[in-house]
C-alpha cells in the first residue's frame, strides 16, 4: 500500500526583496533578502505525497490539475531529496519506515489563495514540496538549499518567524541558505493585512522579470552592491529591537526601490496598479496624520498590497480601508486580516 504524508507550508513576505540571480540554474541571488513567514493557518500550501512501488512514474497535480513533472525545477528538488536519501542509507541509516529509493511519487498540492497573483505562491509551494518529500524519504536536516532550487523565495518559507536568505559566495551555492533571525514568538504584536487589488495572474513572472532586470538595469546593480547589504544589517537590528518605525520605513523604501528597478528595466515592468498607488498614498497620509509610523506597505511582483502594522491599530485601519476601498469596487475580496501569530 502507498506511503502517504501531508504537510503545509506558509507564504513569506519579503521586507528586503530578492530580485536578480547570479546563477539561473542553481537559483543564486545577487543580494541577501529578509522576510516574515506568515502563520501556518493563513496563506498556505498543502501538499500530499504518496509513494508506492506500484506507481509507474512520478506525477504532480497543482490545485487539481496535472502539471508537467519534467519541469527542471521540480526535477532538481526530486533529484536532491533522493540524493540525500541515498546518502543517508549508504551511511547505514535505514530511515525508519521511509519510502524505498526506487519508489515513484504522486504529488498533490493545493493553495488556499490565488496562484501567481504576486502572493508568493511559489514560495509556499516549493517549500511544502521539499518538506513533504523529505518526510516521505526519511531525510532530515538543512533543506532550504533544496527549496531554493525550486524557487528562490521558497528557501525562506522553510523557517517560521523572521528569516534571512544569505546570498552566499560560493559558485556551487552550498552557502546560499535561509536562516532564522528571530522565531515566530519574537514580535507577537506584529500583524499583516493583505489587500487584494487583483487576483489575476501577473503579466510578467518574477523569474523572467528579474532576468531582464539583471540584463538591463544599472539601478538593480547599484541596489545589489551598495544598498541591500546595509539594509540587511539595519533590518535585522530593527527586527531584533522590535522597532516598528525603523522596520516600517526600511520595508517601504525597499519595496519602492524594487519597483524602481522594475521601471529601470528595459522594456520596463509595471507591477503596481493605480489601486496600489492609492494604497501607498493612503499609508503615508495615515502615518503623517498621526505623526508616527503606524503602517508599512510592501508589494511583490503584483498589485496586491501587504500592510504591516501593530495589533492595536488593526481595527481602525480596517475601517479606513473599507471606507476608501468599499467591497463593491473590487468584488468584495479586498481585505483579509492576517495576524503573524494567531494568538487572538
Ligand atoms: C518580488 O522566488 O518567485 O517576491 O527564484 O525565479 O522562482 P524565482 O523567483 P521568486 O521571486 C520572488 C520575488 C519577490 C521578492 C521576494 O520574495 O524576495
Amino acid at each position: 500500500k502507498p506511503h502517504i504524508v501531508t504537510c503545509t507550508a506558509p507564504v513569506n513576505i519579503a521586507v528586503i526583496k530578492y530580485w536578480g540571480k547570479r546563477n539561473e540554474e542553481l537559483i543564486l541571488p545577487i543580494n541577501s533578502s529578509l522576510s516574515v513567514t506568515l502563520h501556518q493557518d493563513q496563506l498556505k500550501t498543502t501538499t500530499t505525497v504518496a509513494s508506492s512501488r506500484s506507481f509507474q512514474e512520478d506525477q504532480i497535480w497543482l490545485n487539481g490539475k496535472e502539471e508537467d513533472i519534467t519541469h527542471p525545477r521540480l526535477q532538481s528538488c526530486l533529484r536532491e531529496i533522493r540524493r540525500l536519501a541515498r546518502k543517508r542509507r549508504n551511511d547505514g541509516d535505514s530511515g525508519l519506515d521511509s519510502t524505498g529509493l526506487s519508489h515513484k511519487v504522486h504529488i498533490c498540492s493545493v493553495n488556499n489563495f490565488p496562484t501567481a497573483a504576486g502572493l508568493a505562491s511559489s514560495a509556499a509551494g516549493f517549500a511544502c514540496l521539499v518538506y513533504t518529500l523529505a518526510r516521505v524519504f526519511g531525510v532530515e536536516g538543512e533543506l532550504s538549499g533544496i527549496a531554493r532550487q525550486g524557487s528562490g523565495s521558497a528557501c525562506r518559507s522553510m523557517y517560521g518567524g523572521f528569516v534571512q536568505w544569505i546570498m552566499g559566495q560560493k559558485d556551487d551555492g552550498k552557502d546560499s541558505l535561509a536562516q532564522q533571525v528571530e522565531p515566530e514568538t519574537h514580535w507577537p504584536e506584529l500583524r499583516i493585512l493583505v489587500l487584494v487589488a487583483s487576483a489575476e495572474r501577473k503579466p510578467v513572472g518574477s523569474t523572467s522579470g528579474m532576468q531582464t532586470s539583471v540584463q538591463t538595469s544599472c539601478l538593480l546593480k547599484h541596489r545589489a552592491e551598495s544598498v541591500a547589504p546595509g539594509r540587511m544589517v539595519e533590518m535585522i537590528e530593527a527586527v531584533r529591537r522590535k522597532n516598528f518605525a525603523a522596520f516600517a520605513e526600511l520595508t517601504m523604501k525597499d519595496s519602492n526601490q524594487f519597483h524602481a528597478t522594475c521601471l529601470d528595466t528595459y522594456p520596463p515592468i509595471f507591477y503596481l496598479s493605480s489601486v496600489s498607488q492609492q494604497v501607498i498614498t493612503l499609508v503615508h497620509r495615515y502615518n503623517s496624520y498621526y505623526g508616527e509610523t503606524r503602517l508599512a506597505y510592501t508589494f511583490d511582483a503584483g498589485p496586491n498590497a501587504v500592510i504591516f502594522t501593530l495589533q492595536q491599530h488593526v481595527p481602525e485601519f480596517v475601517q479606513v480601508v473599507q471606507h476608501f476601498f468599499p467591497p463593491e469596487t473590487n468584488g468584495g475580496q479586498f481585505i483579509k486580516g492576517l495576524p503573524v501569530n494567531c494568538t487572538d
